[in-house]
């Protein structure tokens, strides 16, 4: 079974309490969480206090996406906010194996993030060093684009490297996933799946995150 992360960026914010106790009743595994810093893309989304309040409402794993420039930053700040799993992208870091084991080394788990012009074989050097890397199928900064067709080859080359090499790297894939694509991306090899208006623009969310376990 997938592990399923819904991106909150797509959640109604005024009603961000019942938004998170939808979450913690349904099926969803992590909570995942778009931080964006209108530099790496072009959109501005929440950060620090926004997730110290989310921490708060559950205890399932909160699983931040930092799309943001010079991560290094912030990632322990992010950590006190109460981040179990940091991600940053491989295109916003200069000294990505630094960034890596200063996430460890703050007791979260690290991944890398992949734009869609990246390819995976750009992880090569430092794929024995990630908790889980996140293939992007769509552009990094706005919910609700279309899923990048693309994408299933670089998720099938990611599965390939991780199993010649006997690593237990999750693969995660985030933008435009849905209940009519989640089968497909699983089966080219994704553990996790993020998506964020088709579980919080649909009628019944949490039957949505169902659908969406129980996809494979
Ligand atoms: C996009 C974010 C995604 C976004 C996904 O930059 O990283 O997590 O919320 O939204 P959907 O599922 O609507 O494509
Ligand atoms: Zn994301």
């Amino acid at each position: 079974m997938p592990i399923i992360a819904p991106s909150l960026l797509a959640s109604n914010f005024l009603r961000l309490e019942d938004e998170c106790k939808m979450l913690n009743e349904s099926q969803a595994d992590w909570f995942h969480l778009d931080v964006m810093d209108g530099r790496f893309v072009p959109n501005i989304s929440f950060g620090l206090p926004v997730i110290s309040q989310i921490r708060k409402t559950t205890k399932k794993v909160c699983d931040v996406h930092l799309m943001i420039e010079e991560p290094e930053k912030y990632a322990e700040a992010f950590k006190k906010a109460g981040a179990d799993r940091l991600t940053v992208h491989y295109e916003a870091c200069t000294h990505l194996h630094r960034n890596i084991q200063q996430i460890k080394s703050l007791d979260m788990k690290a991944a890398v993030a992949l734009n869609p012009a990246t390819p995976v074989d750009l992880l090569s050097d430092i794929l024995h060093d990630l908790d889980m890397v996140l293939i992007m199928s769509v552009n990094p900064g706005f919910g609700g684009q279309e899923f990048i067709p693309h994408t299933f080859q670089k998720i099938r080359n990611l599965r390939r490297m991780i199993h010649e090499r006997g690593l237990q790297t999750l693969i995660q894939i985030d933008g435009g996933v849905s209940t009519e694509n989640a089968a497909s991306i699983v089966k080219a090899g994704a553990d996790v799946l993020v998506a964020g208006s088709n579980v919080f623009q649909s009628n019944d969310p949490k039957a949505t995150i169902h659908t969406l376990k129980n996809c494979y």
